[in-house]
């Protein structure tokens, strides 16, 4: 029998349904196992969020910083795969998720086994599946395929909705005309298929076309454009205000949270005023880098990590 292990991490239960429904086809067989582990924060991350503690999660988020994690609560640390399912906080890992990839149990479980990572999002994950695939690699497990699940909504509308679903916790249309937020129930439902392409290959015991038959089944797109954008904040605007929080001591220093809610007024500001800006730039510039843009893309709907090409 082969052993599979589903490792996440989500609030609103949203990642758990798509971890249950992608698991399905394994469920299904006498020919395999799953076992679910759900990482566990000592001190877990509210939810529906408070508007503070949304934006005081920045910092730790993009400096990767860990919080203390219970250790996974299973019998076994050898499994055949590994499927690493998480959402993205600020472009990183969220992070519980992270913290489980910095732990001493994470070395065991996917030393020497192959690894497929989940991904329930809003649309910019490409910054944080390049720092996991590394994380990954350094745990000595091998990347073999990647979904990711996201939300459709155009890109300023898809921000106001998942604001609306992250604070009050609801997955209703806000006012009654927006669409509804984060992931539609199609594509949660849908997760299945991507479990039964996996396990055809698993059979096999050959994941060496896997990635490229996920990627037909669109598992995964990237839009240049975001890509452009992700890469350009997080090193640009992310990291420079997450070490500007950082500099003035821990959760609770008042200089922190001056700091804090001075992101607060910058954020929305940021994404509503520079994005739009960002993207008329994109479009005027994207002819000169149609070959630049169709590599991203082949890329970034990989799994290899570019140091290693
Ligand atoms: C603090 C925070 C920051 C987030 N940042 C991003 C982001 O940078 N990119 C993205 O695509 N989604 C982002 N999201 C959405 C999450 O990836 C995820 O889709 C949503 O929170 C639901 O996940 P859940 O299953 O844990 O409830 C963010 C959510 C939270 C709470």
């Amino acid at each position: 029998m082969k052993k599979i292990l589903c490792i996440y991490y989500s609030q609103s239960g949203q990642l758990t349904e798509i971890v249950k429904n992608f698991a399905k086809p394994f469920e299904k067989s006498d020919e395999y196992s799953v076992t679910y582990a759900n990482i566990e924060p000592v001190s877990d991350f509210r939810f529906p969020w408070k508007g503070y503690d949304f934006f005081d999660a920045f910092p730790e988020s993009v400096n990767k910083i860990p919080c203390e994690i219970k250790p996974l609560n299973i019998q076994d640390e050898d499994y055949d795969l590994i499927v690493f399912a998480y959402s993205v906080w600020y472009m990183s890992p969220a992070i519980p998720s992270n913290s489980f990839l910095l732990s001493e149990q994470a070395k065991k479980i996917f030393k020497d086994k192959p690894v497929i990572t989940l991904l329930g999002v809003r649309n910019m994950w490409v910054v944080a599946q390049e720092y996991v695939k590394e994380k990954i690699l350094e745990l000595g497990g091998h990347l073999v395929g990647n979904i990711v699940l996201r939300d459709r909504a155009e890109n300023i509308t898809g921000i106001i909705t998942i604001s609306y679903f992250v604070f009050t916790g609801k997955k209703d249309r806000f006012l009654g005309f927006f669409p509804k937020p984060g992931i539609s129930e199609k594509d949660i439902a849908g997760a299945n298929i991507f479990g039964e392409i996996v396990k055809n290959h698993f059979k096999n015991n050959s994941f060496d076309k896997l990635q490229e038959e996920l990627i037909k089944a669109k598992a995964v797109k990237v839009y240049p454009y975001l890509c452009t954008v992700e890469r350009m904040a997080f090193k640009r605007v992310f990291k420079k205000w997450a070490n500007f929080m950082l500099n003035k001591g821990g959760a609770g220093d008042t200089a922190r949270r001056t700091r804090v809610k001075m992101f607060a007024y910058y954020f929305p500001f940021a994404i509503l005023l520079i994005a739009p800006v960002e993207y008329i730039f994109f479009i005027i510039f994207a002819p000169f880098r149609i070959k630049t843009i169709k590599k991203e893309i082949k890329y970034y709907s990989g799994i290899k990590l570019k140091s290693n090409l």
